[in-house]
């Protein structure tokens, strides 16, 4: 059965990102519907539907949603998550670029649901043309009754403000989010509180990713029986992919959970570039552990058959390494960004992920030690977990897979009699790629 599409069915759209467009294809179609159901109602058909965040977690919206107090005097918030800086990851732009809309319509479903009067939508800084378009769509909604006070004559009043990040991967964790948006220094909260009781100025607050918000006007249109027959059993309906590395047309690709990663990935670009052999996949972006090539040939695309290997869906970015990409340069790529993206507050992450980057810096560069691959592998369990946010397991644990499925690689780098004939790929390794 060919893949529905959902989060992409308009990206092709010409005019999509313009109301006109949109409206024409159907959009803002659920808001009658919507604002005669009860929230509660909203709340289960969403819980109904089976539908998991998209930022990374992978965490129940509709569960998430019923944390946040029902009888509470104090405001409530929505943050959208568009700060989208997992590398490998460019999903959500195609979303904020071609189908906004999509995205108002989608806060529009929570805000009632959640009983949400301001949603801010936090966008990465380095987003300009993104920013651009959905700049427009949320004023194209205001001046036609789509934002603003008493919806469509609804009763329902719903604002929405653009806060345009300053550039810092950290800023994407939730909590390091809600605390930029407070105007102090992105650094991440610990938890509990969760921002479901005390969020954005301490008040009860939903962070959900633009992917997952986009999801739920498909959801309230064609019902939550549809989506939940996407998919598996716990992994339901579609993801929106981004394929980046070593392949034929890398791109961002929408796929149903449950079919073959590799299927997926030859069908969608058209395999590894050039006929070469596939080596490894990083199935859910930089923060995950590696795959083998026989892995990834081998598993399933869902969030529990990639957990089952130690890796992660994550935040849908999946990168193919082929035969002539080297581990080891690819491992200091990763590491030199946390290195670089630690805000620095716990110990554990600050020094490790610069220690790791310096270890790994040093045996490709071929000053490496004998000991320096399992003193790697001592320094990741203690990063793992005892941090205010998984940033340091993000380091870690791909260091740690890297190592234990490619120790070769490293080695042969530390043999100082046999080094390597080619340490960098003749490409680069660079974890972009042109969308679409
Ligand atoms: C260091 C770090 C960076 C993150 N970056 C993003 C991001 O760019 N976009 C995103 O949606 N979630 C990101 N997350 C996950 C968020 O904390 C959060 O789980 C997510 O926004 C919740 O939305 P969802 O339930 O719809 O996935 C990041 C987490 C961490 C720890």
């Amino acid at each position: 059965m060919a893949t529905p599409k959902i989060i992409s069915a308009r990206f092709d759209e010409k005019k999509a990102h313009t109301l006109e467009g949109y409206l024409a294809l159907g959009g803002y179609a659920t808001l009658k519907k919507l604002f005669k159901m009860k929230p509660d109602e909203v709340i289960d058909e969403v819980k109904r539907s089976g539908l998991r965040g998209r930022g990374g977690a992978g965490f129940p919206t509709g569960m998430k949603w019923s944390f946040i107090p029902k009888n509470t005097d104090k405001p409530k918030y929505l943050c959208v998550n568009a700060d989208e800086g997992e590398p490998g990851t460019f999903k959500d732009r195609l979303i904020l670029e071609r189908d906004p809309h999509a995205l108002i319509e989608g806060i529009l479903i929570c805000c009632h649901a959640v009983g949400i009067k301001t949603a801010y939508i936090y966008i990465r800084g380095e987003y300009d043309f993104p920013l651009a378009r959905l700049g427009a769509a949320v004023k194209e909604a205001y001046a036609n009754g789509y934002l603003g006070k008493n919806i469509k004559n609804s009763g329902v009043d719903v604002d929405v403000v653009i806060h345009r990040g300053a550039g810092a991967y950290i800023c994407g964790d939730e909590t390091g989010l809600i605390e930029s948006l407070e105007g102090k220094k992105g650094q991440p909260r610990p938890k509990p509180p969760f921002p479901a009781i005390v969020g954005v100025f301490d008040c009860p607050t939903v962070v959900n990713n633009v992917e997952t918000i986009s999801a739920l006007p498909w959801i309230m249109t064609n019902g939550a029986d549809a989506y939940a027959a996407i998919g598996t059993e716990k992994s339901k309906g579609t993801m929106l992919f981004s394929i980046s590395g070593m392949v034929e047309r890398p791109g961002v690709y929408e796929g149903a959970f449950g079919v073959n990663l590799w299927k997926f990935i030859e069908e969608s670009t058209g395999g590894v570039k050039g006929g070469k052999k596939l080596k490894a996949v990083i199935p859910g972006g930089s923060s995950s552990a590696i795959l083998t090539a026989e892995e990834a040939r081998n598993v399933n695309l869902d969030y529990e058959s990639i957990a089952a290997t130690g890796a992660m869906v994550g935040s849908g970015a999946i990168m193919v390494f082929d035969e002539d990409t080297c581990v080891v340069e690819a491992l200091e790529v990763v590491l030199r960004f946390y290195a670089h993206e630690s805000c620095g507050q716990c110990p554990p992450c600050r020094e490790g992920t610069y220690w790791l980057y310096e270890i790994v810096n040093r045996i490709r560069t071929g000053r490496g030690r004998p000991e320096d691959i399992d003193l790697m592998l001592a320094i990741c369990p203690d990063m793992l977990g005892r941090t205010v946010c998984v940033l340091a397991d993000s380091a870690a644990i791909p260091a740690a897979s890297y190592i234990k499925k490619f120790r070769s690689e490293f080695e042969a780098y530390i043999d100082k009699a046999n080094p390597p004939e080619r340490k960098l790929h003749p490409g680069g390794i660079n974890f972009e790629a042109r969308a679409l």
